[in-house]
């Protein structure tokens, strides 16, 4: 269901601060880039159309927001330009226009929506979100109405005179316009200012001059950070784990200590989860009911069902899939593999491009031996099979249901169901011979 809404979301910077080969918008928050998270925002609020404004040559930026349309701005003339950049898709737009930045990742779709219903509810031409920070400078300053309260222009930083100067309400960027006559409001802004840009934020002044009123809604500073460096990137993923981590208990996670646990924007929790201290999530956990996470484990790509107990110290990476009540204990390592209902992989093993059956048993130290240097190979172990410790299952390998491998044994091909299978070197005895063999050592060297 859409409305009429559409996003337009400014990222046609490089960012050179960031000191990177990559576009900005690109680096990522809490496992998803930046300019998804605000994709994403735009999703929620059921946006008719997100036009994405990118530089040149940001092919993977244009891959990344696929497949919302984006609008190259080739010269970085101004935030005014840059929506402008759009202007085929803005020309048939009704509704609201509102536009956001891709380097600004923290706004919260609740904060998004009262800020498109104070545009409506003038009805206002410009609907601007505003914040009062520690210190302004840098910020385009709101001047209000003392009397109607009414937003009556912004003063860019670079353009303000003293008085201006000293006000404490800033524009945090993100504006909502009303998408009637937006495209004439925007033709309207010149660039005869101290930076020579067309400023998005001139908007204000120029509808009030055709007789229509702006307002501005205050938000949180905290949901304004904008990126612009490393530094702010850390600072910026440390509010969103704050955020994720508070969802996460607040629908029926313990999170042990919750500023070590590492979530990801789409890891999936469900209730009555214990995380132990010290886990990290890569993208796409999904995680049952009942489940234990132990410490120091790291999982990405795998999704966990009710009752099953990781850890510690376990590796889940894609495409592992660990069956109800399943136990995945220390140093193991899961790739590609089904683990299924109430198997057990409990100590210092790799399973990678297989299936452990039902209530199987892989024993400590087993490893299955999937790459042949060119090609992946596949394990198949039936239900209730004993893998006895440190054997190599040198794949392709089916073992039968029930069947038992005897401790160490390096094996390949099939084994039937119930049987055993026993592969090891026999055993060689010599009475006495270590004895002897000390006593004509110490002779020949001198040595004790
Ligand atoms: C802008 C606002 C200022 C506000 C501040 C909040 C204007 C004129 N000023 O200032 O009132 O307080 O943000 O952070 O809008 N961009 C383009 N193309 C351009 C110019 C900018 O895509 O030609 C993008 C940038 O990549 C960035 C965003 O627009 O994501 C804002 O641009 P920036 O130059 O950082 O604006 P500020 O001067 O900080
Ligand atoms: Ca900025």
């Amino acid at each position: 269901m859409s409305r009429s809404l559409s996003v337009v979301v400014l990222a046609a910077g490089m960012g050179t601060r960031m000191k990177s080969a990559h576009p900005k918008v690109l680096h990522k928050i809490a496992g998803k880039p930046m300019v998804n998270h605000v994709i994403d925002a735009a999703r929620s609020l059921h946006a008719e159309q997100t036009l994405v404004v990118v530089g040149p040559d940001m092919a993977a930026l244009e891959k990344a927001v696929a497949p919302h349309p984006t609008f190259e701005q080739t010269d970085r003339l101004g935030t005014a330009h840059a929506v402008l950049a759009a202007r085929n898709a803005l020309e048939g737009a009704t509704g609201d226009v509102l536009v956001l930045y891709g380097d600004s990742p923290l706004f919260t779709a609740a904060t998004l929506e009262r800020l498109i219903a104070a545009r409506q509810e003038g009805p206002h031409a410009v609907a601007v979100l505003g914040f009062t920070p520690d210190d302004p400078a840098g910020y385009g300053r709101l001047a209000t109405d003392p009397y109607t309260g009414e937003l009556i222009s912004i003063i860019e930083d670079k353009e303000c005179n003293d008085a201006e100067r000293r006000i404490g309400f800033c524009n945090s960027g993100v504006m909502c316009f009303a998408a009637d006559g937006l495209v004439a409001l925007l033709d309207a802004i010149g660039n005869d200012n101290a930076k020579g840009e067309y400023y998005l934020t001139d908007a204000v002044a120029i509808a009030r001059q055709q007789g229509r009123t702006c307002v501005a809604v205050e938000v949180a500073e905290e949901e304004t950070l904008g990126v612009n460096s490393r530094a702010q990137l850390a600072v910026a993923e440390d509010l969103m784990q704050t955020r994720l981590r508070d969802a996460a208990m607040a629908n029926g996670a313990t999170l042990v200590d919750p500023a070590s646990v590492f979530l990801c924007a789409d890891t999936e929790i469900g209730r009555d989860v214990v995380i132990e201290p010290n886990v990290v999530f890569g993208p796409g956990v999904r995680i049952g009911d009942d489940v234990t996470i132990k410490a120091f484990s790291h999982l990405e790509g795998c999704d966990i069902a009710m009752g099953a107990d990781i850890g510690p110290y376990a590796r889940l990476r894609p495409g592992a899939e660990i069956g109800e009540g399943a136990r995945i204990g220390n140093f193991v390592e899961v790739k590609k593999a089904t683990i299924e209902n109430g198997a057990k992989v409990n100590h210092l093993s790799y399973i990678g491009d297989a299936r452990v059956g039902a209530k199987a048993n892989i024993g400590a130290g087993t490893i299955t031996c999937n790459y042949d240097g060119y090609q992946k190979y596949r394990t198949d172990i039936g239900a209730g099979a004993f893998v006895g410790s440190n054997s190599a299952l040198v794949a392709p390998v089916t073992i039968g249901d029930g069947a038992i491998i005897a401790a160490g044994s390096t094996l390949g091909g099939e084994v039937a169901a119930d049987a055993l299978v026993l592969v090891r070197a026999q055993k060689v005895e010599k009475p006495g011979w270590a004895a002897k063999f000390r006593e004509k050592m110490r002779a020949l060297t001198g040595k004790a």
